[in-house]
Order: C-alpha cells, then sequence, then structure tokens
C-alpha cells in the first residue's frame, strides 16, 4: 500500500465558530441536519429538488438521477437551460445594478462591472463569437491573463452552446498545443501580452508557438489588447477582440441545452503522461458550483467574496466564475500575484475592498506567514467574516496563523476538499455548525457519499486508519467523462471497487470524532503549491531530452509549496561530467518549455541507474524516502541493483552538504 495512507498525525484542537457567527449563518443547525436528513432518504429526490430551487430552467426536467448505465451517470438529464442565463440573466431585474466584480489589475487600477454590464459585454461577445461562425458544441481554448475577459469569454461560450476550455496562462506552448489538439479546438481567445507580478507574460507569442506547426482545427485566434505589446500578425487567423465585439448587440438570445450538455473541459494531470479532459456537464456542474458555495461560504446580498485562484484551474471555475455569479454575489478578481509589489498586497487589498470571505491557497498562507505578523497589521482586515482554504492540506502551524493574524480569531475556516473531477466542494464544515480543527477538511457535505476504504473496497471504521478516499453515490457536479476517452475515464476513477464507487486518488483516514483527514496524493500525482503535477509528465519530458537516458520524479515535502519536485535522472555518459556541465539548468529549463514554469524540478539528481525491482519498476516508494532523507526501512532485497542504493542516498547526503 502507498505511504500516503499510513502515516496518521494527531492535532487535537478543535475551533468551535463564533456565537455571533453561528446565530444569524445559513445553513443553521437544525438546517443543516433537515438538509443530511433529506439527502439519506432520497438521494435523487434530494438533488432533484435543489436543482429545481437553485437553477433557471428553460425546460423542467422530470428525473433526477440516471444511474442506468455506471458508471456514466446522468442528472436531469430531460431539461433544458443556459450556464449564462442562470449566471446573469435572471439577477438583472433584482439587482441589475449590484456589482459583480471588482477588478483590480497588475498594476493596481480598479475597474467595476455590474451584473447588468457584465450581461451586456457577454451579450456582445456572445454575438460576436456567432458572426465568427461558432456553433453550439464547438471547443474553444482560452488561455488569457486572470480578469473581466477571461469570465467575460467563458460565459460567452457557455451562452452559444460553446464548450469552453481554459488553460491557464503558465503553461508552456507545447502544452497549449496539446491541449487545443486534444479538444479539436475551434477557436483561441488569448492576449496580447499580461502583467503578472509586475513581468510581461507573452501570451500571444505563446499561442503563435503553439499553432507554429499548423493550425489544425482551429479556425481563428481572437486577441485581447491587454497592454499594446508588439505582436506577430497573422492576418488569415488573428482577429481583435474589439472587431468581434464591433456593432454587435448587448443582446443575445442564450443557446438552450440540455442539461447534460458539456459545458467545458479542464485538463488536468493524471498518473500518465498525457493529461486528462475532464469533462463536465452544464446542470449538474452549476448546481454542484452554487449549493456548495450557499453551504460552505455563507453568501449574503452585502457579502464582498474574493477567492485568489485564477480561472485557469477548477477553483476558478466554480469560486470565481460560476459560484459567485450564481448566487448574485459581488467579488474582486485579481490579476496579480501575492507578492507584488510587496507581501502587503492581499491585505492591502482585502482592507481597500472590504472584503468579507476571503479563500485562498495553504502555499500564500504559508508564503505570506513567513513574513511575519507585522505586514497584515498594519492593514485594517475588520471586514473579514469568513475564511477559506483549498488546494492541499493545511499543516495545523498555517492554520493557527491564519485564524489568528488574518481572521483575528473571530473568523471561522473552511477548509474544502475536492478536484477537478468532482466540480464543486465535497469535504468542508459548513461555517456556521461545524467546528473546525486544523488541518481537517471536516465532514462531507450534504448529499455527498464521502467513504474511506481499504484494498479490498471494505470501509475502514477504526479512527486513524488510512484507506482510499471514495465517493459511493453519483452528484450532480462529478465529472461526466474524460474528453474522447471513456475507457480511461472509467479505468481511473472506476476502475478499482466497482462502477459505482468514484476512487478520488486521495488517502484518508477520519479521527474519533468522524473527521476526515487528507494524506494526499497516492498515485504519482504531486501537489506542488495547491497545483497537479504528473510524476509521469515531468518523466516523459526529460527524457526526451537528448542527454537524459531515464528519468525518475518524486515529490518531497517542501515548507512553502507544501511538495516540491525531486528528478532523479540518469545521464547518458559520465555523470559526473553532467553535474559539472550545468546539465541540472539545461533540464529544467527543458520542462519549462516542455509544461510550464510550475513543473520545473526543484531539484535533480544525477545517479547511474534507478533503483528497481527484479521485473523491471521503478521503486518509488524508496525514492520518496529517500528523498524526505529518511532511513530506509523497506525491504530492498528484490532490487535489481543494489549498488544504486548507496549513491543515491549518497547523492541525499552531497546534496545535504550542499544545502
Ligand atoms: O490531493 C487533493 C488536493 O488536491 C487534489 C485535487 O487537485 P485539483 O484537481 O487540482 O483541484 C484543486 C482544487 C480543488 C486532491 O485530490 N486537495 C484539494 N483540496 C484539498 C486537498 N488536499 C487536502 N485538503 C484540501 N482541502
Amino acid at each position: 500500500m502507498n505511504d500516503k495512507i499510513e502515516s496518521a498525525p494527531h492535532e487535537g484542537r478543535s475551533f468551535a465558530p463564533p456565537a455571533t457567527f453561528s446565530e444569524t449563518a445559513q445553513p443553521s443547525a437544525a438546517a443543516l441536519a433537515a438538509l443530511y436528513r433529506e439527502a439519506a432518504e432520497d438521494h435523487s429526490g434530494f438533488w432533484a429538488r435543489q436543482a429545481r430551487r437553485n437553477l433557471s430552467w428553460k425546460l423542467p426536467f422530470t428525473q433526477g438521477l440516471d444511474d442506468s448505465h455506471p458508471p456514466f451517470f446522468k442528472w436531469f438529464a430531460d431539461g433544458w437551460l443556459n450556464a449564462s442565463y442562470n449566471a446573469l440573466d435572471r439577477h438583472l431585474d433584482s439587482r441589475g445594478d449590484k456589482t459583480a466584480l471588482i477588478f483590480e489589475s497588475d498594476e493596481g487600477t480598479v475597474q467595476r462591472y455590474s451584473y447588468r454590464a457584465l450581461h451586456a459585454e457577454v451579450c456582445r461577445f456572445a454575438n460576436g463569437l456567432r458572426t465568427l461562425g461558432l456553433h453550439k458544441g464547438d471547443r474553444v481554448v482560452i488561455y488569457l491573463p486572470m480578469g473581466p475577459q477571461a469570465i467575460i469569454a467563458m460565459l460567452a461560450c457557455a451562452r452559444i452552446g460553446a464548450i469552453h476550455s481554459v488553460v491557464f496562462g503558465g503553461f508552456s506552448a507545447d502544452s497549449l498545443r496539446d491541449r487545443i489538439r486534444d479538444a479539436g479546438a475551434r477557436l483561441v481567445i488569448t492576449a496580447d501580452a499580461a502583467p503578472r507580478g509586475g513581468r510581461l507574460v507573452p501570451l500571444k507569442d505563446t499561442v503563435d508557438a503553439a499553432l507554429a506547426a499548423g493550425y489544425d482545427t482551429v479556425r481563428q485566434v481572437v486577441v485581447y489588447r491587454r497592454n499594446g505589446a508588439a505582436i506577430a500578425w497573422n492576418r488569415e487567423h488573428d482577429i481583435w477582440w474589439d472587431d468581434v465585439v464591433a456593432g454587435q448587440l448587448a443582446v443575445c438570445e442564450p443557446e438552450w441545452v440540455e442539461a447534460e450538455f458539456p459545458l467545458f473541459l479542464l485538463y488536468t494531470s493524471g498518473s500518465t503522461g498525457k493529461p486528462k479532459g475532464v469533462q463536465h456537464s452544464t446542470a449538474g456542474y452549476l448546481l454542484g458550483a452554487m449549493t456548495s458555495m450557499q453551504w460552505v461560504f455563507d453568501p449574503r446580498p452585502d457579502d464582498v467574496f474574493w477567492c485568489t485562484a485564477d480561472v485557469g484551474w477548477i477553483t476558478g471555475h466554480s469560486y470565481v466564475c460560476y459560484g459567485p455569479l450564481l448566487n448574485g454575489m459581488t467579488q474582486v478578481v485579481f490579476e496579480g500575484v501575492p507578492t507584488h509589489p510587496d507581501p502587503e498586497r492581499f491585505w492591502r487589498m482585502i482592507a481597500a475592498h472590504q472584503v468579507s470571505i476571503f479563500y485562498t491557497a495553504p502555499t500564500a498562507i504559508r508564503a505570506l506567514m513567513r513574513n511575519g505578523d507585522e505586514l497584515p497589521r498594519r492593514h485594517d482586515l475588520g471586514s473579514l467574516r469568513l475564511l477559506g482554504t483549498v488546494g492541499e492540506p493545511i499543516n495545523p502551524e498555517a492554520w493557527m496563523w491564519y485564524h489568528r493574524v488574518i481572521g483575528n480569531e473571530r473568523c471561522p475556516i473552511v477548509d474544502t476538499w475536492w478536484q477537478t473531477e468532482t466540480g464543486a466542494a465535497m469535504i468542508a464544515p459548513v461555517p456556521g455548525v461545524v467546528a473546525a480543527k486544523p488541518g481537517s477538511c471536516t465532514r462531507p457535505l450534504p448529499g455527498i457519499a464521502v467513504d474511506i476504504v481499504d484494498e479490498q473496497g471494505a470501509p475502514v471504521t477504526a479512527p486513524y486508519e488510512g484507506g482510499y478516499l471514495v465517493v459511493n453515490k453519483p452528484w450532480p457536479s462529478m465529472l461526466r467523462t474524460i474528453w474522447g476517452d471513456d475507457a480511461r475515464y472509467e479505468k481511473t476513477y472506476f476502475g478499482q471497487f466497482g462502477k459505482q464507487v468514484y476512487v478520488a486518488g486521495d488517502g484518508a483516514h477520519r479521527d474519533e470524532d468522524g473527521y476526515i483527514w487528507i494524506l494526499g496524493r497516492i498515485d504519482d500525482v504531486l501537489n506542488v503549491s495547491g497545483h497537479r503535477l504528473g510524476t509521469a509528465e515531468i518523466e516523459s519530458a526529460l527524457a526526451s531530452h537528448p542527454r537524459v537516458a531515464e528519468a525518475a520524479v518524486v515529490g518531497r515535502p517542501h515548507e512553502i509549496k507544501g511538495e516540491a519536485v525531486l528528478a532523479f535522472v540518469v545521464a547518458r555518459g559520465e555523470r559526473h561530467a553532467a553535474v559539472a556541465d550545468g546539465l541540472a539548468a539545461e533540464l529544467r529549463e527543458w520542462v519549462g518549455t516542455r509544461i510550464g514554469a510550475i513543473a520545473k524540478p526543484d531539484e535533480i539528481r544525477f545517479v547511474d541507474g534507478l533503483p528497481k525491482t527484479r521485473s523491471g519498476k521503478i521503486m518509488r516508494r524508496l525514492l520518496r524516502t529517500v528523498g524526505r532523507g529518511e532511513t530506509i526501512t523497506q525491504d530492498t532485497s528484490t532490487l535489481e541493483n543494489e549498488a544504486i542504493l548507496g549513491q543515491l542516498c549518497a547523492a541525499e547526503a552531497r546534496a545535504s552538504a550542499a544545502a
């Protein structure tokens, strides 16, 4: 069994929500109990009632869950609706003038959009996309900086039934090309170049490089003029965003789609070298984003919500683009990074925009914590009432700092566990009811049937005993398949315990109060700064370098990033020559151009061979132990070449001596 399901940190502290918070928070204890009861009695009916109450339907559905062909589940299948209508149009009468977005650019300029203004922009762009010849079902790759245009582009696609696939601006040309090809995109939407943390990200150049070998299915590239940077212009394919919207009407009849119609694809790393195009449905996804927002963030009409994630990740889809807008909230959208121009940026922005709900990643908290208490204390953070974290386990020390210094000991913290595949938060405290424990995401939300099972699929009942985290019943916002690869979907998520049991790929245990603690990935996927990276992806990038014979990648703990990328590389020729002539630096850059800067190995160790079993399997668990600098306790008697062991550890000794 993987080492991620054995270790068991114990954390005794518990923090009940302050009475002043609980008194008015929704759902209340009684309301939450009723939700759990209702869901337990009738899973499908529970979600059907939520879907009727929360979404606006063009044509109402008659059936909740259709599980006749597991694991290909359908929800509300005969209903029709439109995602952008649900996010925008239905608010126009009641809160058309309410601020939807407060955008702060990297440079610090602020721009506001009311719901009415955002609706108009989305309609104009949607009409423009139709004029370009885009139809229902066409795929559109969005490669934009974080900002209103990304949201407008996503909603405009949804409005005309085009399927968006946002690619994070940090991905390289190679990664972008792979995603464009796999999705068979008709259109790419990008910007000339955008500042991020004071540096210019050359988005259009990267798109050009991605398409250099041929446009394949891509008909056009829409370019938003973000800052007037000089770019190459391809007259046949390129068109300015301004020209797309010029003369277009600010109203646009939505394309009504079936509930199960794909709303978007989002590529994420798995345990093979090829990223997976996670496919989400329209109605089920929207319902998950909407209800989880209500249960976890207690939204109120005067809240200012700020989720710091980029729309290039699932968190930015569910809690920047869809969740807040579906719930008619006001939110901050930020183009930049927490440390630019200085590490006070977040705190200054919270004070300036009177943010009341703040949702960020443990990595950001750890990085900012390093600068001490003084910086946040310079700012009035009194508007905050609720804090959240997502993306990776939060260590108790960072949790306590967040609680004490940012929340001033009066803001509940919601630690939300979920995944690109789950679409919405799954395990998280309902803040007015459930006491938090630093490092635990607490309990599943209503209608989410999470369990922890052993190798045979039997429930693990003993506290602190590790197992596989699974979801036993389909839920509306679950992925529907992997784009173009039903077999991989079935094998990856439903291959271990049958077609009804979704395997999350995380190890977990419960404590004596039934609280869930996530122990980390068990499937050769790393979590670096809250971002998923497949070790196989990085390995194949390394192995494609002419001077690399073989490579193995593992994670090792990192104080800020959670996990760091450690690569063991067998170089062609002399190992010492490889170290001496700067091959490590070259390989880091190589991985940067193959995948993106986030995947660059933090450390590369050159070895003469990799530890393998007699059947030729790389002993990753052993490498992880070596990477952590721990004593090897695993059985190494099956090692083909035991001499390697001394070398890996010698490399370890050298590395720590150098550090
Ligand atoms: O290992 C879990 C970790 O992030 C993985 C999902 O990554 P991704 O699809 O990129 O989505 C991240 C944002 C939802 C999970 O399999 N993870 C996510 N949230 C938590 C977490 N680990 C511990 N605690 C969390 N709150």
